[in-house]
């Protein structure tokens, strides 16, 4: 289990370390009862982290994720960048479940292959 639902503030995002690398791998941002998982690496730049400070994945008005490297502004909801250098690209999303019990699960194949996949 990553976390349960409600240890996410509504409206707010939260990096996530399941692979115990020393840095979070992943964020997920919740949204009344959804919650949408991205793997936190921007695709404009190498292998650069998106926030600022830790759980920093949103603009002020947490209305868009926001890479805080070179602006890159992206959707909450499919990760693609609207504004900024990586126009046309989008975040890596990573599947997720939330249980009946309202647990985040997260399959660690999954996040390791995508942690691949993008660091090709
Ligand atoms: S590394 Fe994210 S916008 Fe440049």
């Amino acid at each position: 289990m990553l976390a349960k639902l409600d240890e996410i503030t509504n409206g707010q995002a939260k990096g996530f370390d399941p692979l115990c690398s020393g840095r979070d791998s992943m964020f997920v941002i919740r949204q009344d009862d959804k919650a949408y998982a991205y793997l936190d690496i921007c695709p404009h730049y190498g292998d650069t982290t998106l926030p600022w400070k830790k759980h920093q994945y949103l603009n002020a008005d947490k209305t868009h994720i926001v890479c805080a490297a070179h602006r890159a502004v992206f959707n909450i909801q499919d990760g693609n960048c609207v504004k900024g250098p990586c126009l046309g690209q989008a975040l890596k999303n990573i599947k997720i479940e939330v249980s009946s019990d309202q647990e985040i699960q997260v399959d660690l194949n999954i996040l390791r292959n995508a942690i691949n996949e993008t660091m090709r």
